[in-house]
């Protein structure tokens, strides 16, 4: 398992000002920036596009990643890495064809990555691991920000945890829901790397640099300074 790396959902940002609180999420140390992509379909909510995406790439040089919560998202994928976005993550509920899609995200260049919802079992990715570089195992409803953290997914972790170490494959784990000093431990401990935060982060009454060093403090990680806003190596 490698450290584990903090992921800021900005579905709780201030969209007047998305630039810049990217560029200040980069600064309080995040490793990664997910943007939660909602059609108003697949889920009951209604987010940002591509062009969203690509206003606010200059304003840091952390990967990007789309979480793509949208019915058919063969449509988005070169939109969202032409925007910038290193890592295409889709939900295996809306794909057709998944194996193909997945393979599709590779071949635009970026990492792939297939999300589950709490109810869909991890065996319905188990014959396209060799197909993705990140599992999402959903820890929320998807849709909206701020609810609360299903614990009974620690489960669906741990087993994706072996199901990942015994095939060889390189494939980070992702949770996403309900993240907080409280909840992260626990998700770690299952077997996740890549922790995704959002009300708790952009929620804070002290802001986003106290909200991170404390997610930090709360995973055993170093303080990280304010960040020099440089990319992360890919996780591979
Ligand atoms: C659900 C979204 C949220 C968001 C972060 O569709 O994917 O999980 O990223 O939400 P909270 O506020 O729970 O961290």
């Amino acid at each position: 398992m490698t450290e584990p790396a903090i992921v800021a959902s900005v579905l709780g940002a201030d969209y007047a000002g998305l630039g810049e609180e990217v560029a200040e999420l980069a600064g309080a140390g995040v490793d990664r920036i997910q943007w939660d992509v909602m059609d108003g379909h697949f889920v009951p909510n209604l987010t940002f596009g591509a062009d969203v995406v690509a206003a606010c790439r200059p304003h840091t040089t952390l990967p990007f990643e789309a979480h793509l919560m949208v019915e058919k998202p063969d449509r988005w994928l070169e939109a969202f890495a032409a925007a910038g976005c290193d890592t295409l993550i889709v939900h295996q509920e809306a794909c057709r064809h998944l194996h193909r899609t997945l393979s599709r995200i590779r071949s635009l260049g970026a990492r792939s990555g297939a999300a589950l919802n709490p109810a869909t079992p991890l065996e319905s990715v188990r014959h396209v691991l060799d197909q993705i570089d990140l599992l999402l195992v959903m820890t929320v409803n998807p849709g909206f920000g701020g609810q609360a953290y299903i614990q009974a997914m620690e489960e669906k972790v741990a087993e994706a945890r072996v199901l990942i170490d015994r095939s060889g494959l390189e494939v980070a784990i992702e949770v996403d829901g309900g993240i907080s000093t409280v909840t992260a431990p626990g998700a770690r401990r299952a077997g996740a790397e890549l922790l995704v935060a959002g009300s708790a982060i952009l929620g804070h009454p002290e802001g986003k640099f106290a909200a991170v060093a404390e997610l930090r403090r709360s995973l055993e990680l170093p303080s990280r300074p304010a960040a020099e806003n440089q990319p992360m190596e890919p996780i591979r």
